[in-house]
């Protein structure tokens, strides 16, 4: 071999190795991440996050870098302080629940606002949470004045919560299935007062929405509109799906896990059968994708490349272990288990370098109005926690 030749071999050589070396590694988009990882890949980014008494973290636009944040009249206002909570039962590090104790009354305003029927989301998610780690009196009052304010949207002759004041002029009285996860508050309001008027406005919200949202299929309406004087239904409609007819998603999801709730307050077997068939109707559907996070809507016909939710997805897994302590088909715990396995990976959680207070992407929040398409928002968390703490126990 020549000098000239042994040089240029030397040259390839030399030049393989860079290229070896500069190459980037492909992305595992499977590869698990464990806990210790999310810690501080992403926890930790919730803790640094600014206190901020107006303005609550509720989701992340990539395309801009902006983080979004709104009121605390906003229904989202409680998750943030809420997956505080979360984190200081799930790290057992004190610096999250100071955190979350410093958010948390930024909220208070909220329980004489009788604007909307969101309270739960609002105050529960929020003052509740802080109560399961610490007894306090100051958060137990919240509540249940919070109850007596939403107790002041509930109409005797259509037996529900009146959950949306806006469009007035073509909805009577709208109640839309989202209004069921508020019944959790009007439950502990009784527990914690012992007044059961909350306890039973609450059943009979139950037994309304029991009777006219939900389709032969177990799927279920997202809004039903009453006629106030007489109580009959006049409508069926959508707001957030992607017509009157269709099944969108975190509709589903409110269903599945607020008739799981209202079961363990009443232990009354309909809410159980409901819980199980709308269930059904989710982990059955054609269009439910492989790693279970759902469409958006299961009836986008862009499927299946339409945006998923993850929300949805975190919603139905935190309800499906409650409801797997209550029935022992296996199927509720394998969906949980295998959605946040697929959650924890490269795929869904944020990478460390997205500096915005949030763990998961993904999620949609009103594909209508093109609002809060395929990115992280602060609800899918809150639930995303609940899942892993409920794992946990
Ligand atoms: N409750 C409103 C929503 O789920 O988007």
């Amino acid at each position: 071999m020549t000098r000239m030749s042994l040089v240029a071999l030397n040259l390839v050589f030399i030049l393989a190795l860079v290229s070896c070396k500069t190459e980037p590694k492909e992305k595992d988009n499977t590869a698990a991440i464990s806990i210790d990882s999310l810690l501080q890949l992403r926890y930790q980014k919730l803790l640094e996050y600014p206190l901020d008494s107006v303005g609550f973290p509720r989701s992340y636009t990539p395309e801009t870098n902006k983080i979004n944040k709104v009121p605390s009249k906003d229904w989202t206002s409680g998750f943030f302080p809420g997956n505080l909570w979360h984190l200081y039962q799930l790290t057992g590090m004190d610096a999250y629940k100071e955190r979350a104790a410093e958010w948390t009354p930024f909220l208070e305003k909220e329980k004489f606002n009788d604007r909307t029927h969101d309270m739960g989301f609002k105050v529960f998610c929020s003052f509740g949470e802080g109560l399961k780690v610490q007894e306090n009196e100051a958060y137990k009052k919240v509540i249940v004045e919070s109850a007596q304010t939403l107790a002041t949207r509930f109409n005797e002759n259509v037996g529900s919560l009146r959950s949306w004041d806006f469009n007035r002029d073509i909805w009577e009285f709208p109640v839309i299935i989202d209004n069921m996860m508020n019944l959790e508050l009007l439950f502990e309001a009784t527990r914690i007062s012992g007044d059961s008027t909350y306890h039973n406005m609450a059943v009979v919200h139950a037994n309304t929405t029991l009777a006219n949202h939900y389709r032969e299929d177990g799927s279920t309406y997202h809004v039903v509109v009453y006629d106030t004087i007489t109580g009959a239904v006049k409508d069926k409609v959508t707001h957030q799906g992607i017509n009157d007819d269709s099944s969108w998603a975190r509709g589903q999801a409110w269903g599945i896990y607020g008739y799981t709730m209202t079961y363990r307050y009443t232990r009354d077997p309909a809410y159980l059968e409901r819980a199980k068939a709308s269930a059904a109707f989710f982990l059955e559907h054609p269009n439910l994708r492989e790693d279970g996070i759902p469409y958006w809507d299961f009836d986008d016909p862009k499927i299946p490349d339409a945006v998923r939710d993850v929300s949805a997805a975190t919603i139905v897994a935190s309800a499906f272990f409650e409801l797997s302590t209550y029935d022992d088909d296996p199927k509720y715990l394998a969906y949980a288990n295998k959605v946040l396995d697929n959650l924890m990976t490269p795929e869904y959680v944020l990478e460390a370098h997205v500096d915005a207070p949030f763990i998961l992407d993904h999620s949609t929040g009103n594909w209508p109005k093109n609002d809060e398409m395929d990115e992280p928002i602060v609800y899918a968390d809150y639930y995303f926690l609940e899942a892993l703490l409920r794992q946990r126990q």
